[in-house]
């Protein structure tokens, strides 16, 4: 084979039709049809390319990006297990939980803005400025700074067409090769952390990663901490990367936690990058005491996702000017300008402060009783097998390790699917973490975003599953 590569399936170039036309794209996920992918679950509209159409040459970096990765081939197998089966209990994607007060208000603010032209043109008809519109940036700072006095102003703050894109151009800014031709990393202080960073780098060994302390805090629940002692010794690093809460395990880094990251991370003059998909302030979906954390060297991503717009496809990041604008120079090359839909949506509930009266009188009850629900039905089905949840402190996920497990999870994801549970084994959120822990494959994520019904259900079979790999 020459330097470019072959692509064995046909549907990975496909058909994908853009606004009336029809363009021939390496798609990474094998997605057949509109399905739901594994973690924000997207949903693409394509028909496959004809037979025959499937050799290309591609570039190093269109080998590493179009090529197999471990996060397209969970996608591919997720969405192809949905195709197959569509009744499939869906605990394994990053969807957000239908909230019905959260739904009216995006739907009431819609229909506002339709219902008058100029609002309507603004929504549809122009190019936002790359940095994202300055009056929404001014409302997402005032809102901040009354909440938190910190200091911003719209400067401080820029729009991204979703935080997993703002990712992909922060990290590689701050990682990969130098200009002195020296190499960097992402750290991340605390494995397992989200995997949608898995593949992101531009280059070959992206991302390190500090191995937790596990605490047992006794029924079954645990908790991993940093692991400071490590973390110390970790060298040629571009910046410090948290999600808090975090996607997989639903832990909340403590106020001490974070405190400590920042004094490292100014210590060594890098960014900490926190990753607040979950958190503070909004959606606010955490359980615990928890402060919200940023500084000047702090760099805070938020999404409107978890909000319930995860197709709105918005991004905010708040950070010191100088990094905003590089970022802003950057992302305009890749995305031109950012969307309006989020934006328009949601400017009204920053002035009015009802983002933070959404989250915390609906979004964050309604995880909160998920979670426990959720927790109850495991404890009630999986009795005294040798498994342990990490503390459900936020996020819409529990994380389950299971002590010395006799198959794998990846086995047991396999095994789940045959019986029609999908979840995320666990071994691919230990991203940075190239040892061979055993731990990382005795533990999987599953969601409870869906009806409570839907949960209960899958958390039975996940038990039963569970029960018959430790019998035999
Ligand atoms: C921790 C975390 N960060 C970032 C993202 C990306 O979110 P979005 O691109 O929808 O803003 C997700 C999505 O599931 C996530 O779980």
């Amino acid at each position: 084979m020459d330097s470019g590569i072959f692509v064995t399936s046909a549907l990975r170039m496909s058909r994908y039709s853009i606004a009336g036309g029809a363009a021939e794209y390496p798609l990474g996920a094998n997605c057949t049809n509109a399905v739901q992918c594994a973690e924000s679950s997207h949903r693409l509209n394509f028909t496959p390319a004809p037979a025959g159409m499937n050799h290309v040459k591609l570039s190093a970096f269109g080998t590493k990006f179009a090529g197999e990765s471990g996060i397209v081939g969970l996608m591919d197998d997720l969405s192809s297990a949905l195709d197959d089966n569509p009744d499939m209990i869906f605990m394994g994607g990053g969807n957000p939980g239908r909230v019905p007060a959260v739904e009216d208000a995006f739907r009431q603010r819609l229909e506002d803005i339709l219902a008058d032209p100029a609002q309507r043109h603004n929504l549809f008809g122009v190019y936002q400025s790359p940095q994202g519109d300055r009056a929404f940036r001014q409302q997402v700072a005032g809102f901040l700074n009354r909440q938190f006095d910190w200091g911003l102003s719209a400067d401080n703050v820029t729009i991204s067409n979703g935080s997993q894109s703002a990712f992909f151009v922060l990290y590689n800014m701050f990682a990969g090769v130098m200009p002195d031709g020296s190499q960097r990393s992402i750290h991340l202080p605390l494995a397992p952390e989200y995997i949608g960073y898995g593949d992101i780098g531009l280059s070959d060994h992206f991302f390190t990663a500090t191995r937790p302390g596990i605490e047992l805090l006794g029924d079954h629940l645990f908790k991993y901490h940093v692991d400071f002692s490590h973390l110390e010794s970790a060298e040629n690093i571009g910046a410090l990367c948290v999600s808090r809460p975090t996607n997989p395990t639903g832990n909340v880094l403590t106020d001490e936690e974070m405190t400590h990251l920042d004094t490292i991370a100014r210590a060594r003059d890098i960014p900490l990058i926190v990753d607040g998909a979950y958190g503070l302030p909004f959606p606010g979906i955490v359980f615990t005491e928890a402060t919200p954390h940023w500084n000047d060297n702090t760099i805070l991503s938020l999404s409107l996702s978890k909000l319930g717009l995860p197709g709105a496809r918005t991004g905010i990041l708040v950070a010191r000017e100088d990094i905003i604008r590089a970022f802003t120079n950057a992302n305009t090359i890749v995305s031109l300008a950012c969307g309006n839909l989020g934006p328009a949506l949601a400017s009204a509930l920053f002035d009015s402060g009802e983002i933070l009266s959404l989250s915390r009188n609906h979004i964050e009850p309604y995880y909160r009783e998920r979670s426990q629900q959720t927790v109850t039905w495991f404890r009630e089905q999986l009795g005294d097998l040798p498994y342990h949840i990490h503390k459900p402190e936020g996020a819409i996920f529990l994380w389950l390790w299971f002590e010395d497990l006799p198959i794998t999870s990846q086995q047991l994801y396999q095994r789940l699917k045959q019986r029609g549970v999908l979840v995320v084994p666990g071994q691919n959120f230990f991203v940075g973490l190239d040892d061979d822990w055993p731990h990382k494959h005795q533990c999987i994520r599953v969601s409870y975003a869906s009806d409570a019904d839907t949960v209960r259900r899958g958390v039975g079979i996940i038990a039963d599953e569970v029960r018959r790999a430790y019998t035999g």
